[in-house]
This record gives structure tokens, sequence and C-alpha cells, in this order.
């Protein structure tokens, strides 16, 4: 195993600057629109935006509201507007957090600890979600001690409530939803499922940290989305991503409860510590100043015009790329998504060599099963590169094997293996030993 140490003497400043710009040169391009996740862009402009108003806070700690009342102003702020665009109303609060993992954690915990009280009989509690929820869910059950049952969705890959119902036990603490979906971009009938909530008195949280600042904005522009937020009876708490369809550099989030009632269970305080009172609101102690000031900025900026403009931008990108997609007989946009992410695959042709000859081509699109298919996440940017995006797409289907191929390229076949491995606890050892090995020094 290789190891690096400290160097003994610095390096002038310009040196370590194009070091660091040399890194990039095996990453991905997106600059041109060729990342389909990961990278949400608006263009140029906001992206100068939020990097001058990211540098004004760079240093500032958000873990000190007496140090930086600045930084609770904003954060503040901040919350506010996304709790009006979540159909909150005054008693709606929340907090900005590091992302949508940490927006789902705080919720599961704020529920976890709120069912504590509420049902002291339940000592086992357990939770109800679809599979499609993200595994953002999976990971807090996993650190917060609840058991998670996952249940089907429809034929139109959305909740099928009927079996969240079915899996309701005497234990069951929480429900959840989510409004858009990775895998296939859909909207769960979130609706029914608040319906449920309500009628055990059950904990619904609604994962929106994808769809939570695009949704709001389709619907303004005439887009046929249903109730997913605070306007629907039941919904508890909602996450909802800054850093996706906000535009902000990685690393911030919200968090967001019906009432303070709710949110109190989230917050951890330590009265006996020598250093002094420690109270936080979310899992982080210091947290990145920048990371607030770039969401402020980016509301400021923009203003509801400016995201209507995008939403408008994206959506109308994404369009253009289903309806390129379902237009090439081979391949076939899964459900009818309504927002701006969707998933395609194919009967024919294998799909994951698909997406390996198109990364040949430059395009990074990353692949998923159960269906096999291929994932798109489209941002405003993609407009301009829809249609380059479809002709590559058309040129390179002749390339490409049967569904049932087995001749395959390296990634292709290596994530055909991971997709119909039989037994899943393998695939999960194997997801582990990857990651134990890919952060080591080569
Ligand atoms: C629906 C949904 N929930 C949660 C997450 C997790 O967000 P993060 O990667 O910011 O932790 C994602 C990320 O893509 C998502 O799409």
């Amino acid at each position: 195993m290789g190891r690096i140490s400290l160097p003994e003497n610095g390096m002038n400043k310009e040196d370590v600057l194009s070091r660091l710009e040399s890194f990039k040169s095996d990453d991905v391009k997106w600059h041109d629109g060729q990342l389909f996740g990961l990278i949400y862009e608006a263009g140029q402009d906001v992206e100068d935006l939020v990097k001058e108003a990211h540098s004004l806070f760079l240093i500032e700690n958000g873990l000190s509201p007496m140090a930086f009342p600045s930084l609770v102003k904003m954060e503040t702020e901040v919350v506010s507007i996304v709790t009006a665009l979540s159909g909150g109303d005054d008693e709606t609060v929340g907090n900005i957090t590091s992302g949508g993992t940490e927006s789902i954690f705080m919720a599961m915990k704020a529920a976890r600890d709120w069912a504590r009280e509420t049902y002291p009989n339940i000592v086992k509690p357990e939770m109800v979600v679809p599979v499609t929820a993200h595994p953002a869910w999976n990971k807090a059950a996993h650190y917060l001690g609840l058991k998670i049952n996952m249940t089907p969705v429809k034929d139109d890959l959305r909740a099928d409530v009927a079996a969240m119902e079915n899996a309701l036990t005497e234990n069951t603490i929480i429900l959840g939803g989510t409004a858009v979906t990775y895998p296939h971009g859909m909207i769960d009938p979130i609706e029914e499922i608040g319906r449920l909530a309500r009628e055990d008195n059950l904990w619904l949280h609604v994962d929106a940290c994808l769809g939570g600042l695009m949704l709001p904005f389709l619907k303004k522009l005439g887009n046929d989305i249903g109730p997913y937020d605070f306007s629907v009876p039941g919904v508890t708490s909602i996450s909802a991503d800054i850093h996706k369809y906000a535009y902000t550099p990685k690393g911030v989030s919200t968090v967001m409860y019906r009432k303070r009632d709710f949110r109190k269970f989230q917050i951890f305080a330590y009265a006996d510590w020598p250093g002094g009172v420690y109270a936080t609101p979310c899992l982080a102690g210091g947290r990145p100043g920048g990371n607030i000031a770039a969401a402020w900025a980016v509301f400021q900026y923009l203003g509801e015009q400016g995201f209507l403009a995008l939403a408008k931008k994206a959506r109308t990108a994404a369009e253009k790329l289903m309806d390129g997609i379902n237009a090439m007989p081979q391949l076939c946009v899964l459900g009818e998504p309504r927002a701006t992410v969707f998933a395609f695959g194919s009967d024919e042709i294998n799909i994951y060599e698909l997406a390996a000859r198109m990364a040949e081509r430059g395009w990074h699109i990353d692949a998923q099963h159960l269906p096999p298919s291929l994932h798109m996440t489209v941002s405003p940017i993609h407009l301009a590169a829809a249609d380059k995006f479809l002709v590559d797409l058309r040129h390179t289907i002749p390339e490409v094997p049967p569904a049932d191929s087995e001749e395959l390229s390296e990634p292709a076949a290596m994530y055909a293996m991971l997709g119909t491995m039989p037994d899943r606890k393998m695939a999960k050892e194997f997801a582990v030993e990857y990651i134990n090995d890919l952060y080591r020094v080569s």
C-alpha cells in the first residue's frame, strides 16, 4: 500500500493550484452537459455567484450563533423561503444540513425520539418505505436502530399504498414517500400515504430532496404535479436539497417540520461538558458558513422568476430527451415522469453496454437495475446538449449487442453481474470491499 507524507517544505501557491487543476484531467466533463446526475448546473452566471458568495463566508463557522449571527440570519431566511415553497406556514420550522442524507437522518432521528415519547411501549420501532426510496433512508434506519420494511411500487413505479398498509405492524412509527424518486423520477401518492399516517397517528416524512426546489416551479408553470408537501394533511417533515435544483455547491439541504414541537426531537444538547453547554440543531458540529451564504445568495439572485425560467429550461430539456428516446424503437422511457428526472431501458439492446459505448463518446450516464435502466437527472444546461446527446445515442445503438448478450465490455459486464447476482448479500459485500479498497493511496 502506498503512503504519502507531509512534504518537508511547502510548494509555491501557483504550483499547488496548477497541480490541483491537473487532477481534474480524468474527471467527467460536466460543464457541457455530458453528465446526468451528481451536478446540477444552471449556467455560468449562477456558478460565478455561488462561488463568490461562498468565498465571502468561506471560513466562518455555523456552529456558533453567538459568534456569527450573520449565518443564523441567512439560515433562517433560507429555511423560511424553502418552507414557503413547500406549503409550510408560520408554524413550519427547519434547518440547513449538509445534504439530503443528513436531512433524512435528522427527520428519522426526530421521528424516533418523538415515538419514544408518544408510544413508550414500542421498543423496536419500524418504518414502512417504498423500494424506490433513496438508500439514505436505509442508512438512517441502520444508524438509528430502526427496522425498515420496504414495499413494492405499482406498475407506474409509484408507491403502492395498499402494500404499505399491509406492511404496517404494531411497531410502525414512520411512513415515507418521495417526490421525486431518484431511480425513475416519480412522485409518490403522498395524499394517500398522508391518509394512512393520519389514521394511525404515524410520522410521515416526504423526501423532496430531489424535487423540493423543482416541483413548486413546475407546478406554477402549469405542469401536472399533485400535492406532495405540507399542504397534504399528515405530512410531518420534508427534506429538500438546495445543492440540487438550487444549484449551490455540495453540502446544503433543508430539513423542515410542520411545527416547532416536532423539531425539538431533532436537537441535541449536552449540559455537563467542561467545555460548556453544547447544543446543535443537526448532526454536524462545525458547519461551513460558505454553504449557507451560497444558499442565501442564490435565492436572492434568481428570485421566483429566475427559478421559473430555469425550471422551464430543465423540463423542456427533459421532454426533448424523453421524446427523442421514445422515438427510438429500441429504447423506452420508464413510466411517465412529470419532472426533470427519468430513466430509460430496452428489451432489445444491452443497456449497460449502451452506457459504456456512450461513455466512449464522452457521455456519463449511470446504470441502474431492478429493472435495468439508465439514469437521467436533467439540468437547465442540458437544453443546449440534448440534440447532440440524441444524435450520439442514435449512432451508438447499432453498435450495441442484444439485451441478453454475454459479450460485454468490462464495465457493462461488471454492472450486469452485480445487478443480477441472486445472492444480494454477496453484492453488498462486494460493494463494501470496493469502497474499502478505493480509499487508499495507490
Ligand atoms: C430522492 C433523494 N433523496 C436523498 C438523496 C440523498 O442526497 P445527498 O446525496 O445530498 O445526501 C438523493 C440524492 O440524489 C435523492 O435523489
